[in-house]
């Protein structure tokens, strides 16, 4: 909890997203001031009601508004010293409209764009994901060169993306394996699992931090870092038994990609850089653009990949 004096005042714009909640509810218990840019206040899908009410119900307040609508970025982030962008991949190229609106406005601190991933500009891969990464870069360039101070949150792989399925990628939403998974590449590079409660904890710590500013905050739990191969070996030790491994090497895998259609085009093509190419634990951040997130914050307990298998259970 932050002390009266070192509140923020944090604006989320993305905030009913599969990452913005969870930053939306960091914030709030942090004690920061927080806000969210909600595109329907009163939505029909009771799900989405329920997440509004309790935000409101741990004093978030609600502004109604729109990337679409220039107005109402102002205004929203007229109020703010952090805004925090969760927006998803689809609107990645509408956050230049962020950008003007922070310009207009002129009084905000620190700007985290919707990255969330992998470092873009460490991944070696091909398209779709390569379009994405580099759309990512292009943004960050622009930031950069408007001068406006930022943060890049770099958390890896979303623990609710790959872990229920035991990173087989070609398995993504259907839960934990029943007879085989399928690895891609020889299942040795390392890969970073991060769950979504602490990617959001370590991301409001780094907000107002002046050791994150105009740098990339890595998130690298040391517990998570591991390959597909160990991933699967922690399992098959918690089910006591073996899966059927079926390898798709890299040639195959590229051959796939260009076959498939979207989204599993996309997230093969992630998969290439995380599980095969391994981008995201195959560099050592330097001090000159980076800080990692546990060294960073060691105060803060993160979910090991462990931990969070046996929820699988
Ligand atoms: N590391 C990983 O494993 C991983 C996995 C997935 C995504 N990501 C990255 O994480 C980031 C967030 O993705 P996500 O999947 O969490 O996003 P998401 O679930 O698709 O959420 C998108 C958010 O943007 C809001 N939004 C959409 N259009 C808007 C508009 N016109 N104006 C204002 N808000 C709008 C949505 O609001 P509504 O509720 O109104 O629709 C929602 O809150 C992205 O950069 C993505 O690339 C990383």
């Amino acid at each position: 909890m932050v002390l009266d004096k070192e509140r923020s005042r944090v604006l989320v714009i993305g905030g009913t997203g599969h990452i913005g909640k969870h930053i939306v509810a960091a914030s709030a218990r942090r004690g920061h001031s927080t806000s969210v840019l909600i595109r329907d206040v009163a939505p029909s899908d009771p799900a989405k009601m329920e997440l509004l009410k309790r935000f409101t119900d741990s004093g978030v307040a609600l502004i109604k508004g729109d990337l679409f609508d220039h107005g109402s970025l102002v205004n929203a982030i007229k109020g703010a010293d952090i805004v925090i962008s969760a927006v998803g991949p689809r609107q990645l190229a509408e956050q230049t409209r962020i950008v003007i609106a922070i310009k207009e406005v002129g009084n905000v601190k620190r700007f985290l764009p919707s990255e969330f991933g992998s470092d873009v500009e460490r991944v070696h891969t091909v398209d779709p994901a390569a379009t994405l990464c580099a759309s990512k870069v292009k943004f960050r360039c622009l930031i950069e060169a408007e001068g406006i101070p930022h943060t890049y949150v770099c958390c890896n792989g979303f623990a609710e993306t790959y872990l229920p399925s035991i990173g087989d990628v070609t398995a993504v939403g259907a839960g934990p394996p029943s007879d085989k998974i399928t690895v891609l590449g020889d299942g040795d590079a390392k890969a970073v699992f991060v769950v979504e409660e602490d990617i959001a904890a370590y991301t409001v710590r780094a907000v107002d931090d002046p050791r994150t500013l105009n740098k990339i905050l890595y998130m690298r739990p040391p517990a998570n870092i591991l390959s597909h191969n160990e991933l699967i070996s922690m399992w098959e030790r918690k089910v006591d038994r073996t899966f059927h491994v079926v390898r798709i090497p890299e040639a195959d895998l590229l051959k796939m990609i260009k076959e498939v259609a979207f989204p599993m085009n996309i997230l093969l093509s992630l998969a290439l850089s995380i599980f095969v190419r391994g981008d995201q634990a195959n560099f050592e951040i330097e001090p000159s653009f980076g800080v990692e997130a546990t060294k960073l914050y060691p105060d803060l307990r993160y979910t090991t990949v462990d931990e969070y298998l046996d929820r699988l259970l």
